[in-house]
């Protein structure tokens, strides 16, 4: 079908307001709106600022622009507007974020109203978008964009109750002790209309006939078959779906590059945890020394979250960046991850193991040096073992970062010991994703259709 300006239907995308989320979700929207859908795009303010800096760029290449909508939070004197985002927002008004979300739905009947999306895609953390498109008579598909690992253990953990990793039926997705007694991974209560997992399987639930997954099939087959059955979904792996050039990164590439270009070939970790995590004075120092230790070259990213009032300096140990002169870079803020990790000098990525940074790298072969923190970041750690691209750096008894843990890891990937293993499957399964290319989503695309009639 060939579709026009007037005859195409119209998607309207909304992500939580997770870095993390809204990402996969431009991502998709950048496809959807190539294979000319109209696509409405509806986020906060603050998020759509950052978003519009980078589809001004390319605005002459789409026939059909990604229609950029304002999703106003309620005003909440403890949340200004410059916080209605995850990005840089202080972990203790994360909470409150969700609040004034949720209180937001009420805005939402109108906004469909007035649009008339042929089709909603929306996210786990808000099943509600789906109740209010069908009582407009819309569709509304999940499209769920953490590890579908992840999602099977949410779901085997709803349905048999609590303890329910000895039942679970993939030994090689375990939890450390102190992962279950420090980081917060509570088991769901079923029917816990808080718990962040029961709100993702409401989602899921109320999903229109399919879900959309941000992963495929080399990587988590086993796992979409296993939600797909006891869900009782056709579940479409669309994914890698990853951002190029994701939103918030600034342009100081050209420094990186010139930096990474004088560097042997793998002989770089490229280090950063997210967008999410903050990290102690004292965390900081052992990741540090562990780099220090490792003697491999490095560039380390930190974040601070906005209004905090410190330098790298005052973080790092003294004497730490004029000892590693030269052999590492250490800098504040976004960096333009996807062409860092598509230089060739890095040889591993030490990484929290967000479902995108861990996406990222499959996709351009670099293995992983995991360091998981919490949410679906532990299981997506084993999976990257199972999958022997990268391996975990070892905790202490209650979950701290030791130095000389950091080093080992570092070394066991860049090192000599493991490289050659490591770096093989890495590549493969690198050469396998571009081998894919377009096929997955053009599939995926075929279902949407169907939905749209
Ligand atoms: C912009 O368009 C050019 C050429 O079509 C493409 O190579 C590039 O990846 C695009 N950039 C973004 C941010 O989409
Ligand atoms: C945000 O809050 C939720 C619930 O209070 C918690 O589970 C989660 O870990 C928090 N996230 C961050 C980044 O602090
Ligand atoms: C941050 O700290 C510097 C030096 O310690 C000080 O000069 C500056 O006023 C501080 N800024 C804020 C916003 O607190
Ligand atoms: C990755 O690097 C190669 C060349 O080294 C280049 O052709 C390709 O476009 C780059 N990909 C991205 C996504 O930057």
């Amino acid at each position: 079908m060939e579709r026009t300006k007037e005859n195409s239907p119209s998607i309207l995308l909304f992500p939580w307001l997770g870095i993390g989320h809204v990402n996969p979700f431009l991502a998709l929207a950048k496809k959807l709106s190539k294979m000319n859908f109209h696509i409405y795009f509806l986020s906060t303010p603050i998020i759509l600022k950052s978003i519009k800096k980078t589809l001004d760029k390319n605005s002459s290449s789409n026939n059909f622009p990604i229609q950029l909508v304002e999703f106003h939070l309620p005003y909440l004197h403890k949340l200004p507007p410059h916080h209605h985002t995850t990005n840089g927002l202080p972990p203790h008004l994360n909470s409150t974020l969700i609040q004034a979300f949720q209180m937001a739905s009420s805005k939402f009947p109108s906004i469909i109203e007035t649009l008339k999306p042929n089709l909603i895609i929306y996210d786990g953390f808000q099943p509600w978008a789906s109740t209010i498109a069908s009582s407009c008579n819309i569709h509304a598909i999940m499209f769920f964009v953490s590890s579908t690992s992840n999602l099977a253990y949410l779901y085997h953990q709803f349905l048999h109750g609590i303890p329910s990793l000895t039942s679970f039926p993939f030994s090689s997705l375990y939890l450390h002790d102190y992962e279950i007694k420090k980081l917060g991974m509570q088991p769901i209560e079923p029917r816990d209309d808080k718990a962040f997992g029961y709100i993702i399987l409401k989602s899921f639930e109320q999903s229109h006939d399919i879900v959309l997954l941000n992963t495929f099939r080399e990587t988590e087959g086993k796992y979409i078959d296993y939600v797909s059955t006891i869900g009782n979904k056709e579940l479409i792996p669309i994914g890698p779906l990853i951002l190029e050039e994701a939103i918030g990164e600034e342009e100081h590439f050209v420094t990186i590059q010139s930096w990474l270009d004088k560097k042997e070939k793998c002989s770089c970790v490229y280090v950063s945890f997210g967008s999410e995590r903050f990290f102690s004075k004292q965390e900081i120092e052992e990741i540090a020394s562990g780099l220090e230790l490792s003697k491999v070259n490095f560039i380390w990213t930190i974040k601070f979250t906005i209004g905090v009032n410190t330098t790298i300096e005052e973080m790092v140990p003294q004497g730490f960046l004029e000892s590693t002169n030269g052999k590492g870079m250490v800098i504040e803020g976004w960096v333009p991850q996807t062409q860092i990790l598509n230089h060739s000098s890095i040889g591993g990525f030490v990484t929290h193991c967000g479902w995108n940074s861990i996406l990222e790298s499959m996709s351009f072969g670099v293995p992983i040096i995991a360091m998981p923190m919490n949410h679906d970041q532990p299981f997506n750690s084993r999976l990257v073992e199972e999958l022997g691209i990268g391996v975990e750096i070892l905790r202490g008894e209650n979950g701290e970062i030791k130095r000389e843990d950091v080093a080992k890891g570092i070394g066991k990937v860049v090192g000599e010991m493991t490289r050659k293993e490591v770096n093989l499957k890495a590549r493969e399964l690198s050469e396998k994703i571009k081998m894919k290319g377009e096929k997955v989503i053009d599939e995926g695309v075929k279902k949407l259709l169907k939905l749209l009639c």
